[in-house]
């Protein structure tokens, strides 16, 4: 594996230019015919063009229409200008496709591609880059067809040096392809912190028995505590304290003690250091101290619902519970507002409510507020093909086995949750409609 060293153990002189040359930006962007101005973008009023408002409160809002007027209605009328603290969007993906649920119902068109498709995000990402809060992130989830072209377009908006993660997520079981390439079986999640300040509360796996005897192998023979041994020098000479000797040892040959050997003595005092019989000292890294696994930047568990045995609504393209479970958890606390514009069936905002986070959803889609309210009100159904994931592989298995959600994803929760109406009702549409009917039933 190549890891680089940092810039200043580089022993010869040289120019690296970074960023920081380009005031935090990589002096580049992305043009494309049609890319309007973002300052006009951001002032303009909105023309109250979206339907009604369902909500509780002011605590959980639902808007059912386009959410570029929406987002624009959240930061003039709603003063919630900087006050999201997580902001996840699933929108189109640009596949010139349209979608059905399943039950056979027209749910949303995906048929803006090209420029076209880039200059739709990019307007919405404008807003949402106003409605976040210094410490907020935004997670952008889109596919192969167009995450590289938005990617350029995060950087313009949020920084290029806000870019936190770029996440690979096995979206669904292994395909018997019969194109001449390799099986699709990933989609990409953009992350973005507004600032360098953000929220993050560490997403952790859980340690199975197999595992932790395999990495945590020694016991010590006083107290009974697991335990793996680390080397307590690292490469590179260092003409300092950390070259010097320490208990009569010199560092070996091109090498340093990771730690001044004040250091080392406290460790070898409190029972940290391990003696080998040649008389090598090694630390001590303990495993009750370890926090569990650290999630990395590649997720094999949050296939789609429709794969693993979790209830679902049957809106198209509907994710995994779990898989918003890990990022609310991650990248916001309880109380903070979850922003969705793109909320389709309501994962994100069922998940956030019961992660006890306020949420606002957007949908323009009929299909989708129906499936909010089913989700709401009647709660959800198992409907996946769960013969598919027989097979899983070993590495898919040790994800599943590590993954321990927290909240119930069954819906009863949410069927509880206390979702009372109240209406903008300027405008007669069909969702007031759509909402008395799965509200009486
Ligand atoms: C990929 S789906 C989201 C699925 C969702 N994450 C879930 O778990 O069910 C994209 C959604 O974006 C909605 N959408 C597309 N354009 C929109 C717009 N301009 N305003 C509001 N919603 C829009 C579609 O109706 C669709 O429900």
């Amino acid at each position: 594996m190549a890891t680089g060293i940092t810039k200043k153990n580089w022993q010869e002189e040289t120019t690296i230019i970074t960023d920081e040359s380009f005031d935090g930006s990589f002096g580049y962007e992305i043009q494309y015919k049609g890319k309007s101005s973002a300052s006009e973008l951001i002032n303009k009023l909105p023309e109250q063009n979206y339907s009604k408002i369902f909500g509780n409160g002011e605590d959980n809002l639902l808007f059912n229409g386009d959410n570029l007027d929406v987002l624009k209605h959240l930061i003039h009328e709603r003063n919630l200008k900087n006050k999201i603290k997580l902001i996840y969007i699933d929108p189109p993906y640009g596949t010139n496709s349209v979608f059905h649920s399943r039950n056979q119902k027209s749910s949303y068109k995906d048929d803006l591609v090209g420029s076209h498709f880039i200059e739709f995000i990019r307007k919405r990402l404008i807003l949402l880059r106003e409605l976040l809060s210094d410490d907020g992130s935004i997670y952008v989830h889109l596919d192969n067809n167009m995450t590289f072209e938005i990617k350029l377009i995060m950087d313009e908006i949020f920084g290029a040096k806000n870019f936190k993660g770029f996440i690979s997520r096995k979206k669904c079981s292994n395909k018997n392809y019969t194109k001449n390439t390799y099986g699709n079986i990933s989609d990409y999640i953009l992350f973005y912190s507004k600032t360098e300040n953000y929220i993050w509360n560490r997403a952790t796996l859980v340690w199975t028995d197999e595992k932790m005897k395999k990495e945590y192998p020694c016991i010590d023979e006083n107290t009974g505590r697991r335990f793996k041994k680390v080397p307590i020098h690292a490469p590179g000479v260092r003409n300092g304290e950390t070259g010097k000797m320490w208990k009569g040892m010199m560092p070996p040959k091109g090498k340093h003690w990771q730690y001044l050997p004040s250091k080392l003595d406290v460790f070898d005092k409190n029972g940290d250091i391990y003696w080998s019989a040649t008389g090598n000292p090694r630390r001590k890294v303990w495993f009750d101290k370890n926090k569990g696994v650290a999630v990395q930047d590649i997720w094999t568990d949050v296939q789609d619902s429709v794969n693993q045995n979790v209830k679902i609504t049957g809106y198209p393209t509907e994710k995994n519970p779990n898989l918003l479970e890990r990022i609310i958890n991650a990248s916001s606390n309880e109380g903070d507002y979850v922003l969705d514009c793109f909320a389709g069936s309501g994962t994100t905002l069922d998940v956030a409510g019961q992660l006890k986070r306020k949420w606002i959803g957007v949908d323009n889609s009929s299909e989708s507020m129906r499936n909010i309210f089913k989700r709401f009100f009647k709660g959800l159904k198992q409907m996946g093909n769960f013969n598919i994931n027989k097979n899983p592989n070993k590495d898919e298995l040790d994800q599943m086995k590590l993954f321990e959600p927290t909240a119930k994803y069954n819906s009863d929760l949410s069927k509880t949750m206390d979702f009372e109406f109240y209406a903008d009702s300027r405008f007669e549409d069909d969702a007031f409609g759509i909402y008395e009917e799965y509200r009486e039933e």
